[in-house]
């Protein structure tokens, strides 16, 4: 499992996100498992990918997909079994490809033991591992802050003593007290649980989130967040990464930090803490040239601040997938402006998902791949509303299963090999087209672009160096170097545009018309 340009894999590597209720199931129940992973690992080895990202699989009442964990050193029975987690391990391995596991630091499953043994007893040890506190008012029947949660909604839920307890998602997650060393020393012990059983690295949920102002002080324009980034958080991972670095073979730890200030989001990759974060600056970019190269020089300025790899990242579980955003006319994304329904061009946005693909793939750093986007999946906007499993839909109005339904892989019809029952969301009939089966040797796939790009990006020099450089093609027109012999070009003006000088062309999203290259298309080019 070397990497190409000789550093650590984690600086350079194609993290491919396996969210894996939706990947493949082995066992008909119409939720995929991990021996469904195990029997598809071929896809990911032929896509060309350095790691697998794999969303939550432990033992869990789902009431967040997964997100809301019970045990941390088990699977659940819907997904499998810990020995089969563990053949998974050794079987990517085995096939090159390195494994991240999902740890939920923020908060555990109302039935974790820890919770349960909580709320049994007032006078039980484990009350402080969470935030009861009393309530407001005359009676104490008023929550203790007017706290906002992060899927909307209240914070607070009362115990039948009285007491109020805290949760920044849903009463099924209740948030842990990382204040208290017990709270500190089993997330080491979990951490060496799953590093222990080979794997290389860890996905921190929610990274930012783990403290909170004792004093409960409302939220405040111009005062310091309650709950948001306290500076307590960085001791944690500095703790976490001298775990980290006590294995052997270059374990890392990538934290997910929602964190629109620059500087304080690379507190978290100072050189004693995490090795990476998600970058959603560039998801959310619209787009428009200007505002995606400022977004570009702001997260290599942010990460070269610090010596940390830059990440880039287009989709995830969480957000609307990029084909549907980039066929929109407002192409941004946010959860505050929910976008649901707004109509969609997916010619467009498979276009400009395509150049993405591309820019994504040559930007330096690290590059995520959220499953199913190598095959060009988009949003499902036609759910119905009596499906929804999301928790966000009940406090928010907006579901994020739209961008969870099961993966086609073969077959004329719904559910596309995915399993032999009706998953569990619809999948769109025409996804007929996007099935792996229907796209593999299909030259003008998303498919077969996904893979033709990762296997340039091993063989291609340039793209093993940290070196960038803009170069002045068009001022609509992203255009940039790796090296002196590499360029990636990528046009977001309304027209054909003239190449620069080249000496070939290696890859584009799109056909060229001889000498120029369509709007929303990208292409790498090899330099004299
Ligand atoms: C993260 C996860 C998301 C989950 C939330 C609460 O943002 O990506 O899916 O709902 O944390 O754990």
């Amino acid at each position: 499992m070397s990497t190409t340009d000789g550093g650590p894999w984690w600086k350079s590597a194609v993290i491919y996100q396996v969210y894996p209720r939706s990947f493949a199931d082995s066992d008909g129940d119409g939720i995929g498992d991990i021996d469904g992973i195990r029997s598809r690992l071929g896809h990911l080895r032929d896509l060309g990918i350095d790691a697998i990202w794999m969303s939550p699989w432990y033992p869990s009442p789902m009431a967040d997909a997964g997100y809301d964990v019970a045990d941390f050193r088990d699977i659940d029975p819907v997904f499998g079994t810990l020995a089969g987690a563990e053949a998974l391990i050794e079987e990517a391995h085995r096939v090159g490809i390195r494994m991240i596991v999902d740890i939920v630091p923020n908060h555990i499953s109302s039935e974790h033991p820890w919770f349960k043994a909580a709320l049994a007893s007032p006078a039980a040890k484990e009350r402080d591992y969470f935030w009861f506190r009393p309530g407001r008012g005359e009676n104490g029947d008023e929550m203790p802050t007017d706290w906002r949660g992060e899927f909307g909604g209240t914070t607070w839920t009362r115990t039948p003593d009285g007491m109020w307890y805290l949760h920044l998602f849903t009463p099924e997650q209740p948030d842990l007290n990382w204040d208290h060393p017990d709270v500190r020393a089993e997330f080491e012990s979990i951490l060496r649980f799953w590093f222990d059983r080979g794997v290389d690295g860890i996905r921190i949920d929610s990274a930012a989130l783990l403290f909170k102002d004792g004093d409960l002080p409302e939220v405040r324009e111009g005062e310091p967040h309650p709950f948001h980034d306290l500076d307590e958080v960085h001791d944690v991972y500095r703790a976490w990464r001298r775990v980290s670095d006590s294995y052997d073979g270059d374990r890392a730890l990538i934290g997910e930090v929602w964190m629109p200030e620059v500087e304080r989001f690379a507190k978290y990759l100072r050189p004693d803490e995490l090795h990476a974060a998600f970058n959603f600056d560039f998801l959310g970019c619209a787009w428009d040239p200007a505002l995606m190269r400022q977004c570009v020089d702001r997260t290599l300025d942010a990460h070269r601040a610090v010596g940390a790899p830059a990440t880039w990242v287009l989709s995830n579980h969480d957000v609307t997938r990029h084909v549907t955003r980039y066929g929109r006319e407002d192409t941004t994304f946010s959860f505050e402006n929910n976008l649901d329904g707004v109509p969609v061009d997916l010619e467009l946005g498979t276009r400009r998902a395509r150049a993405a693909a591309l820019l994504s793939l040559s930007l330096p750093g690290a590059t995520y791949i959220y499953q199913g986007e190598e095959l060009g999946l988009w949003e499902n906007e036609n759910i119905p509303p009596s499906s929804y499993q999301d928790p966000m839909w009940a406090r928010r109005g907006h579901s994020r299963d739209g961008c969870r339904v099961p993966l086609p892989w073969s077959g004329d019809e719904p559910p596309f090999g995915f399993s032999a029952a009706q998953p569990w969301l619809p999948q769109p009939a025409e996804w007929k087209d996007l099935t792996v089966q229907a796209q593999t040797g299909d030259p003008t796939s998303m498919l077969e672009l996904y893979r033709e790009a990762i296997r340039l990006r091993r063989d291609e020099p340039g793209l093993h160096r940290p070196s960038f450089g803009w170069l002045d093609v068009h001022p609509q027109v992203l255009a940039f170097c790796r090296g002196a012999h590499f360029a990636c070009v990528v046009n977001m003006s309304g027209a054909p545009i003239t190449l620069p000088d080249h000496e070939t062309s290696l890859l584009a999203s799109g056909p060229l018309d001889g000498d120029r290259l369509p709007p929303d298309t990208a292409v790498w080019l090899r330099l004299q």
